[in-house]
């Protein structure tokens, strides 16, 4: 199947017990047995439940995994993740990723005996120079967030495989319709579904998904036992808002490819971060790993305050100023204060996440409306 076809069919059969088309939402907490053990496939709704079932297929197919485990939030998938490993494993991440999965790694899982390097993996001799007979795992987000840097998938993987590390990519930004990680040679996808894959900021919701069935089994098992699982309402809402991923996000790189550009023409801004841009370091990679350049664009002013940022964040209409990202609707955000506030402040200028480093998640509405409500902004600052 091809990807417009697999986002409504893969994975998705009408209701064995009642034809209905849509996966119904079996909001149920358990499953009756005709005898002991003798039962359907489920026996309660932590370890299985039908409507998780149809969406972790479903994702399975669109990141051209085998298997798909899902989860309570993008960050509990993430903890799963982080508990394949033992005391004394080293990860080695991006150093400019999403702020909570920074202080996951930082402050949950350091104290478990976890070591986490962060490092500008766009360097591959940067990469190596930390590996070590401890290093498990490798940390990829790409794009970044929220600089928008591109890591090169394919030759991250080729390094992990000679160092027999496992890779994990974040694949929240760019959505399985983009680009597909396990393709490039990746082991682990993770998903803060909450974003592209729901689609309508609607729901909080994370999933993995895996080729090997080994990994898949362990992952299940964390699912299970430590039980970070979505309820089947959640799960519902994704597989709808999947319905329309394809469209959505194809609009959204539309507008925000024209968005990047009128904001390049303004006097009052430094910098755009947008990936679609010839001179983006990461621009030649992009474009051989994605098949477009996304939704998100992010700037920097030339009087670089957090006055001024507040100025254009406090005076949009249509870009609503709030945290995530992902949705049909466009929101505007500041990371020095919002998703990345709990990454120290040296850390965070050693990328360029300046104080007025505002990002954007453009979404499907009317383009000419965004720009306008953005330009009305930008005027006031002198
Ligand atoms: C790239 C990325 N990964 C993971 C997460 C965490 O996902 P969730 O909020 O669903 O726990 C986020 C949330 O913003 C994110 O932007």
């Amino acid at each position: 199947m091809k990807f417009g076809t697999k986002v409504i069919h893969a994975g998705i059969e009408p209701d064995p017990s009642t034809g209905a088309v849509m996966t119904p939402i079996y909001q149920t907490s358990t499953y009756a047995q005709e005898a002991p053990g003798k039962h359907k496939g489920y026996e309660y709704a932590r370890t299985q439940n039908p409507t998780r079932h149809a969406l972790e297929k479903n994702l399975a197919a669109l990141e051209n995994g085998k298997f798909a485990i899902a989860f309570g939030s993008g960050m509990a998938a993430m903890d799963a993740i982080i508990r394949l490993l033992n005391p004394g494993d080293e990860v080695i991440a991006s150093n400019d990723l999403y702020g909570g999965a920074y202080r996951q790694l930082t402050k949950v899982h350091e104290r478990y005996g976890l070591k986490a390097h962060f490092v500008d993996m766009t360097d591959l001799k940067a990469v190596e120079k930390l590996v070590n007979k401890n290093t498990k795992l490798f940390w990829v987000e790409t794009p970044t967030n929220p600089m928008l840097n591109i890591v090169d998938i394919k030759a991250v993987c080729g390094l992990a495989q000679k160092h027999k590390v496992l890779t994990c990519v974040d694949n929240t930004f760019a959505s399985p319709y983009l680009q597909t990680p396990l393709d490039l040679g990746a082991d682990i996808v993770v998903h803060s579904a909450t974003k592209y894959l729901g689609g309508h900021s609607d729901v909080v919701l994370g999933a993995v998904v895996v080729k090997r069935k080994k990994l898949a089994d362990d992952l299940f098992f964390i699912q299970n036992a430590v039980g970070a699982v979505p309820g089947p309402h959640d799960c519902f809402l994704v597989l709808r808002g999947i319905k329309t991923l394809h469209l959505r996000v194809k609009r959204a790189c539309k507008n925000a490819r024209k968005i990047a550009k009128f904001l390049k023409q303004q006097p009052q801004v430094k910098k755009v971060y947008y990936p679609g841009f010839k001179d983006h370091p990461g621009h030649e990679v992009a474009k051989a790993q994605m098949l477009d350049f996304g939704g998100m664009v992010s700037f920097s002013l030339k009087k670089d305050t957090l006055a001024n940022a507040t100025k254009i964040l406090s005076n949009t209409k249509l870009f609503t100023l709030a945290e995530s990202l992902g949705g049909v609707e466009s929101l505007i955000g500041h990371p020095a204060t919002m998703t990345h506030a709990s990454i120290p402040q040296k850390e965070r200028l050693k990328v360029g996440l300046t104080d007025s480093l505002i990002r954007l998640s453009v979404g499907v509405e009317d383009v000419q409306d965004l720009i306008e409500d953005l330009g009305k902004a930008i005027k006031k600052i002198k």
